[in-house]
């Protein structure tokens, strides 16, 4: 079958149908998805969405913006900071009036509380500033978009897979994609003017994760497979504070209502590395933290069935069972199901959890995909949300700002979409199947079951990441890191499936997401090699005297561009970091480009 449409979104999270709201009001939209769009892991975002409203106290853009740009290690662009952070109060009065049910205060104000690494007045203090819907932010917001799109006419296509994209033949515009019902098993061509890429985030290849199962990074595989670059993959976020064992989310919200973290001391040990805001530091700096705790043997070694490995205490239980009831519900659920532990009663054991990438598929900050550091794009391909990477979360993303980056950047593009679209024309559709992922599947399918089975390969996949090129990282493990991943893409040209069959082929499809997972953790690897300094989450254990390498801005203040090679093997070019002080068109005050600019993060 072929489908046609002006626009075809692809992935139903908040980026995706934020960009479906907006578009939808000047063309014909289509969302397509491997998931009931609600079930998208916007969905699991719990603890808010960061915005200077300043309802519980003063706060400005100003100062987020400025949290944003030390939080990521100096290294994200600081143009599309400013964007993320003065777009913000904009955009969550208009999700408001869509619908979504913010928690409030006392006067019927949007509520707010404390995040990591959000001040007041440059790193004076902690500010509330998440605004948040209990611990459900994410699902509210996804659902209240979703309703949205509906009443929009969106077409949504639902547990369809996208397998490839499709482009003219001088690769200059891409005129649609090749997608996979699961349903039928049947593969269709889209064609479209416009198509955005905002399939979420890719943290399935590690072993511990908060994410869902359908965050393999399928558009990151699809990219490198056209030749395509991605940007800062070498960037993993760790969230501090995974249910030990488990990884499953507990939200940053709970220690900004009070909650702390303890060693097998009982010492409360953020104090030590972060005197003034504690526990509420950024994330890279707590899940390090967390880490060199356990290292040095001040963990908690209590082992169990669900939980092998030493962990540290979050403490709740001073916050009392109402409090919990009323402000974290999910994670006080999540704790008692998961873990037997009633957080009202007992401390909760956590360690770190891979939560979140912060580099992607380039873009400028109208979710234009970027070619190359120069900034030339392709027509009609545009990505926003986990998947895209506007470069405003620099080195270390602070939390809520995932949530405010899928709105922001889903409704620019939505806005810059439906303006545009108008003068763009449909372009002819290459002939089908000349996709190279028909081969793929072809090789799977004839492999049959004698051969490599995926979810073997998968587990050591994310086992080999998850130990080697985690928030602790050297030369050497990266190196042997590498090593492995290659082998596993050998193997990979032998993994086969049992199930034949068409209808919902999951055999299939886990097989084909695997092998997008092998090829970009061989681009997160390689940054992760020739970065050879610390910068927010990403920590080198390799320096000159067996320690921490520190940052280096005069080598490493810069963003890589990757792209993969056939055999495996990647391509990597530096990209220039926009700072406020080398804007040659900027009229900024000497005092605010001396604020901004890179220096040593103290908090
Ligand atoms: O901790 C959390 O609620 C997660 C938020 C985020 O990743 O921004």
């Amino acid at each position: 079958m072929q489908i046609s449409h002006d626009v075809l979104i692809v992935g139903s999270g908040a980026a995706g149908l934020y960009a479906a709201y907006w578009a939808s009001t000047k063309a014909d939209v289509a969302v397509m998805s491997k998931l009931f769009p609600t079930r998208s892991h916007t969905g699991a975002a719990q603890g808010g969405i960061g915005a200077a409203l300043g309802n519980e106290e003063e706060d400005k853009p100003l100062w987020h913006w400025f949290d944003t740009i030390k939080g990521g290690d100096y290294l994200g662009d600081q143009d599309a900071m400013r964007t993320l952070c003065y777009d913000a109060p904009q955009t969550i009065y208009e999700l408001e009036h869509l619908g979504v049910p913010f928690s409030r205060t006392d006067e019927g104000k949007i509520a707010q509380r404390p995040f990591g690494g959000h001040t007041r007045n440059f790193g004076e203090r902690a500010v509330r500033r998440a605004c948040y819907a209990a611990d459900r932010t994410g699902h509210v917001i996804l659902h209240t978009l979703y309703e949205n799109c509906v009443k929009q006419d969106v077409h949504f296509y639902s547990e369809f897979q996208i397998l490839d994209l499709l482009f003219n033949e001088d690769k200059s515009k891409c005129v649609g994609a090749v997608a996979y019902d699961m349903l039928s098993g049947e593969t269709h061509t889209v064609h479209a003017k416009v198509v955005v890429l905002a399939t979420g985030g890719s943290c399935k290849n590690y072993a511990t994760t908060s994410n869902c199962q359908a965050n393999t990074g399928d558009a990151f595989g699809i990219m490198l497979k056209n030749g395509l670059p991605l940007e800062d993959m070498e960037f993993i976020q760790f969230h501090p504070t995974g249910l030990a064992g488990l990884g499953i989310l507990v939200t940053e919200g709970a220690r900004g209502e009070g909650g702390f973290l303890t060693n097998s001391e009982g010492e409360r040990f953020m104090e030590r590395y972060a005197p003034t805001v504690k526990d509420l530091a950024p994330r890279d700096m707590v899940a390090q933290c967390m880490y060199k705790e356990v290292l040095e043997g001040r963990g908690i070694h209590k082992t169990s069935r669900i939980c092998q490995e030493d962990y540290v205490y979050l403490n709740l239980m001073h916050l009392g069972k109402e409090e919990l009831m009323k402000k974290l519900p999910e994670i006080s659920d999540f704790a008692t199901t998961y873990l037997g532990i009633k957080p009202w009663d007992e401390p909760v054991p956590v360690m770190p959890t891979a939560h979140y990438i912060m580099g992607g598929i380039p873009t400028d900050p109208d979710g234009r995909v970027k070619l190359n550091e120069q900034g030339d794009i392709i027509e009609g391909l545009y990505a926003a949300g986990e998947c895209a990477c506007v470069s405003v979360h620099g080195a270390n993303r602070l939390g809520t700002n995932s949530l405010l980056d899928l709105v922001v950047f889903g409704r620019r593009v939505g806005l810059h979409v439906a303006k545009n679209v108008d003068a763009l024309n449909l372009g002819s559709l290459p002939k089908y199947p000349e996709a190279a992922i028909e081969a793929d599947i072809k090789r799977i399918k004839e492999n049959g079951s004698s051969k490599e089975k995926h979810g073997q390969l998968r587990k050591e996949l994310a086992e080999v990441m998850m130990e080697k090129c985690s928030v602790n990282r050297t030369e050497e493990s990266l190196t042997a890191c590498r090593d492995e991943v290659l082998k596993l893409r050998e193997r990979y040209q032998q993994c086969g499936i049992d199930d034949q069959g068409a209808v919902f082929n999951s055999d299939l499809l886990e097989a084909l997401e695997l092998g997008f997972m092998i090829d970009y953790s061989l681009v997160q690897i390689e940054g992760a090699l020739i970065r050879k300094e610390s910068r927010g989450a990403h920590l080198r254990l390799d320096g000159p005297d067996g320690g921490q390498m520190p940052r280096d801005d005069e080598n490493f203040l810069k963003h890589t561009y990757a792209w993969l090679n056939q055999d495996g093997s990647v391509k990597l070019e530096w990209g220039k970091v926009h700072l406020i002080q080398d804007d040659p068109e900027g009229s900024w005050e000497p005092d605010l480009i001396e604020k901004m600019k890179p220096k040593e993060r103290k908090y």
